[in-house]
């Protein structure tokens, strides 16, 4: 129960809430915590495309990645809440900080094409001694952004062995207005 009793506005589910800002807020948290979501037909949808498929997309658009001053390729592939999927490489800059992420990408792309959510997104890059890549600091944000609990996230490196994570393995106490 909320300290600030006196203040708060709204009683939903038993909880109280300050206003509905801090309510979508604690909703969101308790989401992210990985609480039962609900039944979403078209989850089911999007979980028949296999890794194994995900993997091969992003590899794909991998081979594609503009990498030409860190020689370093990343591919992403993203399964939407629709069952859809968007791809997208590392497209690097003259001007260095301008380049961007595979991850940004292809979660740009999901956003024009109207997917609302990452339902498994999986990350292509690194090298076997080095490990997979997996998302940098800004791309975890930026996952977390199209993320909930069931978001499901994989790092492949050229083993072809993924390690798989949730948004909260990788971005703990995570920053969000709402
Ligand atoms: N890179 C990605 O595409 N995704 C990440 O999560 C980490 C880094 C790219 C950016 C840059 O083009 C290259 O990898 C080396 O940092």
């Amino acid at each position: 129960v909320c300290r600030l009793q006196p203040v708060c506005q709204h009683l939903s589910g038993g909880q109280l809430y300050h206003d509905e800002t801090d309510k979508r807020r604690r909703d969101r948290e308790t989401e992210l915590d990985g609480a039962p979501q609900q039944p979403d037909a078209q989850r089911g949808l999007a979980m028949t495309i296999a890794n194994e498929d995900l993997i091969n997309a992003a590899k794909e658009a991998r081979a594609n990645a503009y990498n030409v001053y860190s020689n370093y390729r990343v591919g992403a592939a993203i399964v939407d809440d629709r069952g859809h999927l968007h791809v997208g490489c590392n497209v690097e800059n003259a001007a260095y900080p301008l380049g961007s992420c595979a991850e940004a990408g292809a979660i740009a792309a999901m956003v024009q094409q109207g997917g609302k959510r990452i339902v498994k997104i999986a990350v292509v890059g690194g090298f076997e001694a080095v490990g997979p890549c997996t998302p940098c600091g800004g791309c975890r944000q930026r996952i977390h952004e199209f993320a909930d609990g069931n978001t499901v996230i994989l790092a492949i490196d050229d083993s072809n062995e993924w390690q798989e994570f949730s948004i909260s393995d990788l971005l703990p106490a995570s920053f969000h207005l709402y």
